[in-house]
């Protein structure tokens, strides 16, 4: 069996963020600060191999086992559900889920609601607990144009500064669940690298307090 622990990290400034926490923690690879275009890196002496995967990636490569942990946001976890263990909130990456809308938005209960989002799950659960009847328009980015072209009635999606909300004239109605990143491991690979893995979730708590 590979003895190293596989870790998938975000692409981009959050993942950015985590690496630092994993080498304060003691898991550093200075090979991955070289200005290259490379995605796998690896510490021989720790057994440990870092891969830069999209965000939105890092659950299915986890749960499918290709790596053994990574960093999600709740949020996509949220979404997509995968089968995976949730160790630790490293408490950065923070925003919410929330919808909003127009600001002079109000729901008429008589008629469906139509919702945009990327978050099509986070939104139909939302709603069914609400018992209230939406239309979710599936989007993939910008859906905070949808409610201003008349494309939906209110949006669900992720607020962190509120600025881009302000710049179209939209506000938050309500908010849905607060969101950070995730420390996520395989359920196989838990079991059978858990010394490792725990030693690592170990460290990393020790880091984030
Ligand atoms: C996210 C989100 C909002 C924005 C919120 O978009 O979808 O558009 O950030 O941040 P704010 O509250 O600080 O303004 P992202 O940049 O991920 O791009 P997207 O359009 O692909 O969703």
């Amino acid at each position: 069996m590979d003895r190293f622990v596989n870790i998938a990290l975000p692409k981009g400034r959050l993942g950015e963020k985590v690496y630092d926490i994993f080498e304060k923690a003691g898991w550093e690879c200075p090979s991955i600060k070289e200005p290259n275009r490379k995605l796998i890196f690896e510490n021989a002496e720790k057994q440990i191999r870092y891969f830069w995967v999209k965000p939105s990636d890092v659950a299915i490569y986890v749960e499918r086992g290709a790596a053994d942990i990574g960093v999600a946001g709740k949020d996509i976890l949220l979404e997509y559900e995968p089968d995976v263990f949730e160790l630790l909130d490293l408490g950065i990456g923070k925003c919410r889920m929330a919808v909003a809308g127009p600001v002079s938005f109000r729901d008429d209960c008589t008629r469906t609601l139509t919702v945009a989002t990327k978050f099509s799950n986070i939104a139909a659960n939302y709603y069914n607990s609400k018992g209230r009847d939406i239309d979710i328009i599936h989007l993939n980015g910008s859906i905070e144009i949808a409610p201003i072209l008349g494309l939906s009635d209110v949006i669900v999606d992720i607020v962190e500064t509120g600025a881009t909300l302000k710049e179209n004239n939209l506000e938050v109605l309500e908010t849905i669940v607060p969101i950070s990143a995730r420390l996520i491991a395989n359920k196989a690979s838990f079991r059978f690298k858990s010394e490792k893995i725990e030693k690592i979730t170990e460290s990393i708590s020790e880091e984030i307090k």
